[in-house]
């Protein structure tokens, strides 16, 4: 095993999911359910055309006509789901009184199987789990059943997180679900179903687990964890730094789409101990508009720049100053921030947060007021940011950037 290939030793220890990462691992799912003593009544639930362009459909449907799994499959769950695509899935395990639910596709489609599987097996709208730990809160010392996650694309870590990002339209807002009962029990990534995604979806997407590395990493009220360290979030935007540029070249190298994979998985475990601040937070308020790797990581650097003002941001900062290198002699954070800006600014598409086609004096305005309703992003800043003046100072910083 060569260092780079250190994430297979992680994933091999994590305990909260099993995870299996390489080629052809959706045929685990056969074993896993050949193995049950009941026969599982299975709800598959997929994406859209992407599905079958990556692979993974026809692997699905080889896999359910060989074992012959009593299943429903509900497809073309879209980016951004909101509250109705979550009530479709749970309509369809009611209907089939599932017992495994199977999520194939990107974060979107895995984040709306774990909400409708809770949401059914709790008996209650999903409505009613936004929020941290609601689910817990109300079933003390229940285990709820949790999804297997196949996910296709390398960004968002939902295969391995306790949240689900929804979309309520009636309030015009993506709302959060943070819970341990809906973390995936079991996570099988094939870097083959990466080789059907365009460059742009590459790129948002491997920003969007950059994000989640860099914010964790500068979560300093976050209590380093025995998965989510310091190194290991180093490591896996060192993954992304050195395999976006190799992925660009070739699409196809199934070598590195596993690292894109890997990082990506890694980035989630980082998240779901030390949770992502004001960058994620803001790029809620872009839903709709443009995907949400290329907004969280485009907001990332002036929001890193307001919390290097603390001298623990700025510590940590410089552990990336090998990952992100630049000219100056004498490296200042401030220096690792810009080589890391640039980093995100090429593969983004935009040389700036004002060059984005949605980012305007009225956006800044939206950011703002929407990040009030949003206290628990706010209590993860590095930087404090009371709940009182959250507005003021979130224009202020993006403002700077109109
Ligand atoms: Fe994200």
């Amino acid at each position: 095993m060569t260092p780079e290939q250190d994430y297979i030793a992680l994933f091999e220890q994590y305990e909260p999911v099993c995870i299996d990462l390489g080629p052809g691992v959706m045929t685990d799912l056969s074993a896993e359910f050949l193995l049950s003593e009941d026969k599982p009544v299975v709800t598959f639930v997929t994406g859209g055309k992407s599905l079958s362009k990556s692979g993974a459909r026809a692997d699905m449907t080889n896999m359910v006509l060989h074992y012959e799994f009593e299943s429903r499959i509900v497809c073309d769950i879209p980016a951004e789901p909101d509250l109705d695509d979550v009530a479709r899935i749970r309509d369809a395990i009611e209907q089939s009184a599932s017992s495994e639910v199977v999520a194939i596709g990107g974060g979107s489609v895995l984040d709306a199987a774990k909400a409708a599987w809770a949401a059914y097996q709790a008996g209650l709208d999903v409505s009613e789990f936004f929020g941290s730990g609601k689910i817990s809160e109300r079933f003390p010392g229940r285990e709820f059943k949790r999804i297997i996650a196949i996910p296709t694309t390398a960004g968002t870590g939902s295969e391995v997180t306790p949240y689900a990002n929804i979309v309520d339209r009636a309030a015009g807002v993506k709302r959060l679900i943070a819970d341990r009962q809906i973390i995936p029990r079991m996570a099988l990534i094939d870097p083959y179903y990466g080789r059907s995604m365009s460059d742009s979806l590459t790129a948002a997407t491997a920003l969007d687990a950059l994000t989640h590395c860099i914010e964790s990493l500068l979560n300093t009220g976050s209590p380093e964890t025995k998965f989510a360290t310091n190194a290991n979030a180093v490591y896996a935007v060192r993954l992304i730094k050195d395999y976006l540029p190799l992925a660009f070249r070739d699409p196809d190298d199934v070598n590195v789409r596993e690292r894109l994979c890997a990082a990506a998985t890694i980035g989630g475990m980082q998240i779901a101990e030390r949770p992502t601040s004001l960058p994620h937070l803001g790029s809620f308020s872009f839903y709709g508009q443009i995907p949400h790797g290329i907004a969280a990581s485009m907001l990332l650097p002036p929001f890193w720049r307001y919390y290097l003002a603390e001298k623990a941001v700025a510590e940590r900062t410089m552990l990336l100053a090998d990952v992100f290198p630049s000219e100056a002699p004498q490296k200042t954070p401030d220096d690792v921030v810009s080589a890391a800006a640039a980093f995100i600014a090429k593969y983004a598409g935009a040389p700036k947060l004002s060059a984005l086609p949605c980012f305007d004096a009225a956006m800044v305005d939206r950011i703002a007021s929407d990040a009030v309703k949003n206290p628990i992003k706010l209590a993860s800043a590095p930087r404090p940011v009371a709940p009182e003046n959250a507005a003021e100072i979130i224009s202020g910083i993006l403002k700077k950037e109109l």
